[in-house]
């Protein structure tokens, strides 16, 4: 294989560099000249009489089944789509993508994904349930970060199972997001009282990954002036397997100790002037619970930071880190309500002391207020996105995991303090009885002298093996192998009685005789301070309560169940009920991500045939799903590059990442993460990367370049002409390409990564293929890759993922295929549109865009493309930008139009990404023509407010006081609105659609800088609120 690379690299990479002309674009004819590198032996059609098929294949009711797919993803008709192809002055559909996607980049390989016509929707469900079916359900005693729990069925219908909660987007526009901003808000207060520390995030993506970003955070702290960094033996293994993977890039050592021991300490105390801060798990991996004091003093005397890994139900009862000095607790919160999943989605946690507010990771909630003074919640310090510090990011974390957080913080606003110690000591109470029928009936040894949840027990006269199974034949129980002479018992909220009586027989051969009693938690370990006294966790116990909690919540919201969401380099597009509602299925749902895989058959043969299925839409050879966001994927991605020249004997060599400064600031965050040093490319004024200084860079850094990352389509919603010749220049200078598949909406079945030479991509699934955003995720991240890579994907420390080879990178996420219960709503998505549907999911999507941006042409400037013929770019790809910046004379920012968009009833577009002072609208493929006309009418509309707006026009000021909640239209005076030139009807219902149906901003525009400087980020303490009345 490399030999093929490097055949390619001396002869067409080659002959396309010198076709780049000085002023950074390509000459007319080197374009078609590239050769195709994958041979697209059958196309995929795209003719418009085509997609009428595919719409709706049953024309004439005969045989076949009704319940076509297509047709409800779709937005646009056959007819609709005819109109629009008029309107921009095509007869096909075909034609037109030809005019928009350049020819040597339009390579319509016809997808191998099957059913070729994809399933119906009923089929689809059959076929759920039966891979759902071949999962086996054993009861879980595993443990090790994953336990078993009871999803209060109300929280699981109306959160879960809700479009308002999970088709969400993050919630930068705050005045239609304060009901998932107050239950995050829960949430960090939730963590922070459990903690004890103050300050806590809205969720990261799993506890390997939070323990990582407290070991980076650590490193960064002391500005990488020590490099050694401890961790505690009895931390989870898959926990130190992340942390490992992500310290050789950074350069960090680590150093393992027994903690809990005194050599452990006097250990650390050697080393503690070289070491930059450590890590403990309390309860640990083995059960065992420890006071860690003297290890927090230690770290802290030598400046350190001192992380705990830990878990918030044992959090209930036990002193809490910051009892014993921690700086940093961080863990999952998937035992508050959120099913296994077979290792998630599942919301992490990270909370620190306010000292680190600043550098801690992640998204924060905080508390501001709005223009009319009131209280308002919104995303605090945008510096929280590490990633907009690009390559000087310490973290890249952008999509998290909102919609589980949410659960987990209804979980406890459903239980209270006094519920959630209760289902705490009974778990303890069990465990506590089957140490001590274990200890008093047979010849095996507890090994914990004090424990919450977990115990582990040396075996005497008989195998570990041995062991698990009897407790899986006769029990139905999967129990945890540490060795083989141990195994470790871990309980949950679900145990029953008989199956306690259950192991107790495994253990001791005798019938359980169970005391009258559950025994206590000594009190020794007994935490003194109240928790969770909020209001909040104090009242919605009974399900009416908590129902109209949640939906009061949902009401305040902005969903895509209310409009469009038109977000560009988001693609929020239909999740379709059917896609989501098998998810909760036990067969998915309960299964533990550390089961043995011939427990999972149903989840292997998914897993196997989505890999196979996105490798194939990529145009690559194999995949991996680890990887729970995109970013997470663009570390993936970068990590087996750094490993592909590691093998190579050029690791330390080849550090170099070019990085387009049109780049999405995870990108740069990710190569810095990845120990890459990051050098710009420039871009052109008509958005095109500037090919001059991109080969220029190329050549000058050849000795040292590991790799470009690029978006294809680029974040400008373009496709680029010239990226073939940005790919071969990279190769031709010895480095790899990273294909940012973030737009992969625009390429499905008309283009791929792949077939376009790059090396690697990842995948937003989150995004191209259906899965919900939650509000600030679930995510999933695949990273697909060329066949010379294959080597190198990620192993996992507890189950075999598929290419695993002595080269392997370690596991870059706890759980072995990632968010393993989310695979079901993008593989329905891919098995229902079928090889047939695919290509016109991103044929579509670019000819919504185009419908709107010719619309929108003539009254605003569209970044980048040029709709007379000849000069540039024609057609923009499956997204544009609209540039507001010529009206800031006039005294109107792209904020002020983003605001009015929700007194319109629309999320706003993305906002000043990736230009400053710009709108960038995203439509997809599932809106159709009367949704992209509203919209359009409502940019028609504010087009005028900003006429009168720079004409002096009294009215014009509409905008600025943009958005206008119910209670500023009713409760404001009537000399204030007097004063306003413009009326309450002018500033509630500008367009007439909006007095039948309207999604209301429920807050005024919040003041950011307010809350910014009066940071506050858990929920006012009822002193607080007691004080306020
Ligand atoms: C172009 C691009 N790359 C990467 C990402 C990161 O993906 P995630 O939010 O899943 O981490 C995004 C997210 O919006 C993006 O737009």
């Amino acid at each position: 294989m490399l030999q093929a690379l490097r055949v390619f690299r001396n002869t067409s990479a080659a002959r396309c560099a010198s076709r780049i002309s000085r002023n950074g674009r390509i000459s007319a004819t080197s374009a078609a000249t590239f050769s195709v590198r994958r041979s697209a032996t059958t196309k995929a059609d795209t003719l418009s009489p085509h997609y009428t098929q595919v719409y709706n294949p049953a024309q004439t009711v005969g045989y076949d089944k009704l319940d076509t797919f297509a047709r409800r993803h779709f937005g646009p008709s056959p007819d609709n789509v005819q109109l629009m192809l008029l309107k921009l002055g095509y007869k096909d559909f075909d034609e037109f993508l030809s005019a928009t996607v350049p020819a040597h980049v339009l390579i319509k390989r016809k997808l191998a994904v099957l059913p070729e016509n994809g399933y119906t929707e009923l089929q689809m469900l059959e076929h759920l349930e039966k891979l759902a079916g071949k999962n086996k359900i054993v009861r879980s005693f595993i443990g090790k970060g994953y336990y078993g729990t009871h999803v209060p069925p109300v929280i699981q219908r109306n959160l879960l199972e809700s479009p308002e909660w999970y088709t969400s987007y993050t919630p930068y526009q705050p005045e239609i997001s304060q009901g998932r901003l107050e239950s995050l808000l829960n949430y960090q207060t939730m963590v922070s009282s459990l903690t004890g520390l103050p300050m806590a995030n809205a969720s990261l993506l799993d506890e390997g990954t939070a323990a990582a970003e407290a070991m980076a955070m650590s490193f960064h702290n002391l500005r990488g002036k020590k490099a050694k960094y401890v961790v505690d033996s009895q931390v989870h293994p898959q926990t130190i397997d992340v942390i490992q993977s992500r310290a050789s890039k950074l350069g960090v050592e680590l150093v393992f100790l027994q903690l809990n021991t005194n050599e452990g300490v006097a250990e650390l105390e050697n080393i503690a002037a070289e070491t930059c801060g450590a890590l403990v798990q309390y309860p640990a991996t083995n059960g065992q619970l420890s006071d860690y004091e003297r290890v927090g003093e230690i770290v802290h005397a030598n400046k350190g930071l001192f992380a705990v890994a830990t878990d918030l139900l044992a959090l209930t009862l036990l002193k809490s880190p910051a009892d014993f000095g921690a700086d940093i607790a961080l863990g999952n919160s998937q035992r508050f309500g959120v099913p296994f999943g077979y290792g998630g989605p599942h919301a992490a946690f990270f909370a620190s002391t306010d000292k680190f507010s600043r550098k801690m990771p992640g998204r924060i909630v905080g508390v501001s207020k709005d223009r009319l003074g009131n209280q308002a919640l919104r995303l605090a310090l945008q510096t929280r996105e590490q990633h907009i510090k690009r390559e000087k990011a310490t973290s890249n974390i952008c999509t998290a995991q909102a919609l589980l957080a949410n659960m987990a913080a209804m979980y406890a606003v459903w239980h209270g303090p006094q519920g959630l110690k209760n289902i705490a000591s009974r778990v303890y109470g069990y465990t506590a009885v089957l140490a001590a029928q274990i200890a008093d009936n047979s010849a095996h040894k507890i090994q914990n002298s004090a424990f919450f949840d977990t115990i582990t027990i040396e075996l005497s006269g008989v195998s570990a093996d041995e062991v698990l199974q009897t407790a899986l034949e006769k029990h139905n129980i999967n129990i945890f192998k540490v060795d083989d002479s141990s195994v470790s018992v871990s309980f949950d909220e679900t145990v029953t009685k008989e199956e306690l009586a259950g192991l107790v027989e495994v253990f001791t051969g005798k019938q359980a005789d169970l005391p009258a009693e559950l025994p206590r938690i000594p009190s020794e370990w007994l935490r003194s301070d109240e928790i969770l006294t909020n209001e909040v966790f104090n009242t919605h116990h009974s399900e009416t309560a908590m129902l109209r909690y949640l939906h009061l919540l949902q009401s305040k919201d902005l969903s895509l169940a209310n409009s469009m969401i038109p977000l560009g380099s988001c693609t929020m597009k239909l999740n379709a009920t059917v896609e989501m509602q098998l998810l909760s299925l036990p067969g998915f749902a309960y299964i533990h991500p550390f089961a043995p895989v011939n427990q999972a058959e149903g989840y292997k043969e998914m897993v196997d045939e989505f890999e196979k299925d996105l490798s194939d839409i990529t145009g690559f050879a194999a995949t991996t799903l680890m990887p729970n966001s995109g970013a997470q994927g663009e570390y993936t991605g970068l990590a087996l590059i750094r490993q592909y020249f590691k093998a190579r004997g050029e690791f330390e060599k080849r550090n170099i990442c070019l990085i387009p400064v049109s780049a999405h600031g995870t990108n740069p965050a990710s190569a810095a993460m990845c120990g890459l040093k990051v050098v710009p490319v420039k871009c052109l004024e008509d958005g095109l990367i500037d090919l001059v200084d991109m080969q220029a860079k190329a050549e000058k850094h050849k000795d040292n370049l590991c790799a470009i990352m690029i978006t294809y389509p680029s974040t400008y919603g373009l496709f680029e002409p010239g990226v073939r010749q940005v790919i071969d220049t990279i190769h031709n200078a010895g480095g790899l390409v990273y294909l940012d598949g973030a737009n992969m909406n625009a390429q499905v079945g008309l283009t791929s990564p792949g077939d376009l030479g790059a090396d690697v991509c990842h995948l937003n699934i989150h995004k191209t293929f259906a899965l919900s955003h939650g509000g600030g995720g679930p995510g999933q991240g695949p990273v697909c890759v060329a066949k010379h890579l294959v080597p190198y994907l990620p192993k996992h420390h507890f189950i075999d993922v598929p290419h695993v080879t002595e080269e392997s990178i370690k596991a870059v996420n706890s759980a072995p295929f990632g968010s393993a219960a989310v695979i079901p709503v993008s593989y329905s998505y891919i098995k229902m549109l079928g090889s047939t549907g695919l290509p016109y999911a991103s044929a579509l999507a670019i000819l919504n865009a185009n419908y709107m941006l010719y619309r929108l042409k003539d009254v605003f400037n569209i970044m980048f493309v040029d709709h007379s013929e000849g000069k540039g770019i024609k057609h923009c790809a499956h997204e544009f930008i609209i540039d507001l910046r010529e009206f800031k004379a006039a005294g109107i920012e792209a904020i002020d139009v983003a605001k009015r968009l929700q007194d319109y009833g629309f999320h706003a577009p993305t906002m000043s990404f990736p230009v400053a002072g710009t709108l960038m609208i995203e439509p997809t493929e599932s809106e159709n023509l009367e949704e992209l006309d509203r919209f359009v009418e409502a940019m028609l509309s504010i087009r005028k407010e900003i006429d009168a707006h720079a004409n002096g026009e009294a009215w014009g000021q509409v905008l600025k006081n943009a958005p206008h909640p119910l209670n500023d239209i009713i409760s404001s005076s009537q000399e204030d609105w007097a004063a306003r030139g413009y009326t309450r009807e002018q500033a509630a219902f500008p367009l007439p659609y909006l007095k039948t149906s309207k999604c209301w901003p429920t807050v005024a525009r919040v003041d950011d800088s307010y809350g910014d400087i009066n940071l506050m980020c858990t929920c006012p303490s009822v002193e607080e609120v007691a004080g306020e009345a």
